[in-house]
């Protein structure tokens, strides 16, 4: 598997991890108890940040490589940018949400509801089809040059959550993200 895939895979693995996180708040949200809105804005300042600044961009160079290489695989997949767009799109209306329910704004329980599930959905059938077509068709029509090529126009930056320097703003969400994994662990 190319390097770059390899990445790419354990970056997904760690929006997965978050996504959950995220849903178990959200949960705690439907379930008419009160979530914590700090592992939820923790969550969507992340998403606004590491994946939109370095994983997406990379995977729309990846993208447009498979353009020139097997048109007809990048077609049917749709248009990869596009969908990074939506996800940011909707992240930010989330945050725009979380924000107004913190400002104590009358925000409708419902619409609370439906920028979470917009975001999480979106993410996860992102997630899964790149998984499923994007990554297998790259792997499939890219050359060892094509992948050299990328590789060297890729920006990379240490990842303030997952990686092994832990942003100062991310330590609580950090932690309660391997608290969260320990819990869930005991109880399967
Ligand atoms: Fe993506
Ligand atoms: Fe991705």
């Amino acid at each position: 598997m190319a390097e770059i895939i390899s990445a790419l895979h354990r970056e997904h693995a760690n929006i997965v991890t978050l996504i959950r996180t995220l849903e178990w708040q959200v949960k705690e949200f439907e379930q008419a108890r009160s979530p914590d809105y700090d592992i939820i804005e923790g969550v969507i300042d992340y998403f606004l940040g590491y994946p939109d600044l370095y994983h997406h961009p990379k995977e729309n160079l990846i993208y447009a490589k498979l353009r020139e290489r097997d048109p007809a695989a990048a077609t049917k997949m749709g248009d990869l940018q596009a969908e990074h767009e939506q996800i940011a799109a909707r992240t930010r209306e989330f945050a725009a949400g979380v924000r107004a329910v913190l400002d104590e704004a009358q925000v409708p329980r419902e619409s609370f509801k439906r920028w979470a599930h917009n975001f999480i959905d979106f993410q996860l059938k992102h997630l899964e089809m790149e998984e499923r077509n994007f990554f297998p068709a790259a792997e499939k029509a890219l050359t060892e040059a094509d992948w050299a090529e990328l590789d060297a126009r890729m920006v990379s930056e240490e990842d303030p959550l997952f990686g092994e320097h832990v942003g100062t703003q991310f330590e609580t969400l950090r932690e309660t993200v391997l608290r969260w994994q320990r819990e869930v662990r005991q109880q399967t």
